[in-house]
């Protein structure tokens, strides 16, 4: 459904939003300053970069912050990623390449190959690439220095990372959800780069309903700015933003289609849980990751589901939420506003 000049246009747009320097950086304010240290601290004593982890759900700003990272340290950036590091000769000849104070940008770090990760240990600890030549008993291995560098891993899953790996990396970071105060200059600053009129409250109509993440925030900034140009007069006001986001089915909690169809699965199929993931993601027909990694961590965050050890089960939030009643022996019924749940269909 979308067009490759939509999909350009999307790039071109996200090139121009993301912030180039900390100082634009919006939230994430401890990560912020403890980044603040690491890079003064560094650049004072002219040593390249620790190694530095950022983990955290989808679309918080990892990549961005990598990119942050190499502008204000005045270096290059190689950028790669687990899955498209292949074998340990790929590694190889990226680090071959490498010089002085570059920075190796690895995404979804957790997903390197065991063989992969075994050259990069030495890589990362000493500077150096072990080289094993010729074959059987005339088999030698000779040690490549390499320049000092630095790596910043990237992941969604934190705990899928090997231990030997994670204790390379000299600084860890996690990334929380934005709160509404972030979010809503987030919205803000992408209408003002693009000469879009927009109303205080309609911006923070739109991070309301952004689940704390920027990404969805500028993706629903895009569709709402759309929605106003056809159906309004091109201002983005908080109704504007209502009525578009209401056709889009994003709720007023930002729970879209498909965390509805996945707490509806939850609660009319399994009773509410417990479940395991692979049930509920059969169930929704989705990509058990695309449930853990994009819609579990925003409804954990709402409250609305518990990872026990027998699955996954819907809170009395999410009941309440759904305005279905919460199954209860007690004769009272519980406290409930059908209203709020589904204005929209
Ligand atoms: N703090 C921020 N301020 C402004 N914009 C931000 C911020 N963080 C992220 N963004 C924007 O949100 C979008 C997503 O950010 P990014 O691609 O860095 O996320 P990510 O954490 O790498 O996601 P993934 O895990 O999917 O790779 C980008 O368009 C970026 O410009
Ligand atoms: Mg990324």
């Amino acid at each position: 459904m979308v067009s490759p000049n939509a999909k350009a246009e999307e790039q071109a747009l996200d090139a121009a939003l993301r912030p180039k320097r900390l100082d634009e950086l919006e939230g994430q304010d401890r990560l912020r300053d403890n980044l603040r240290i690491l890079i003064e601290a560094a650049r004072a004593r002219g040593e390249v970069l620790d190694h530095i982890l950022l983990y955290g759900p989808p679309g918080l700003g990892k990549t961005t912050l990598a990119h942050i990272i190499a502008n204000e340290m005045g270096t290059n950036i190689k950028i790669t990623a687990g899955p498209a590091i292949e074998r340990a000769g790929d590694l190889a000849a990226i680090l071959t390449n490498l010089r002085q104070g570059d920075i190796l940008f690895i995404d979804e770090i957790h997903r390197l190959g065991r063989a992969v990760e075994e050259v990069l240990y030495p890589a990362m600890e000493d500077f150096a690439l072990d080289i094993v030549i010729g074959k059987g008993p005339a088999a030698r291995s000779i040690r490549l220095k390499l320049p000092r560098f630095t790596v910043i891993g990237a992941t969604t899953r934190l705990a899928l990372l090997t231990a030997p790996l994670r204790a390379r990396f000299g600084a860890v970071y996690r990334f929380d959800f934005y709160d509404q105060a972030a979010l809503e200059s987030i919205v803000r600053r992408a209408a003002r780069l693009l000469n879009v009129p927009i109303t205080d409250d309609g911006a923070a109509e739109i991070a309301r309903r952004a689940r704390g993440t920027p990404r969805v925030a500028l993706r629903l900034f895009r569709r709402v700015r759309d929605y106003a140009e056809v159906r309004a007069n091109g201002e983005i006001t908080a109704e504007v933003a209502d009525q578009a986001l209401r056709l889009l089915e994003v709720d007023e909690l930002g729970l879209d289609y498909l965390d509805h169809k996945v707490l509806d699965a939850l609660i009319h199929k399994f009773g509410g849980g417990p479940v395991g993931l692979e049930t509920i993601a059969a169930a929704v027909s989705e990509e058990p990751d695309t449930i853990m990694d994009v819609v579990e961590p925003y409804l954990l965050q709402l409250g609305f589901l518990d990872r026990t050890p027998r699955g996954r089960v819907a809170t009395r939030r999410a009941y309440e939420h759904l305005g279905v009643p919460y199954p209860e022996q007690p004769e009272q019924p519980s406290l409930l506003s059908p209203s709020e749940g589904d204005a929209s269909s």
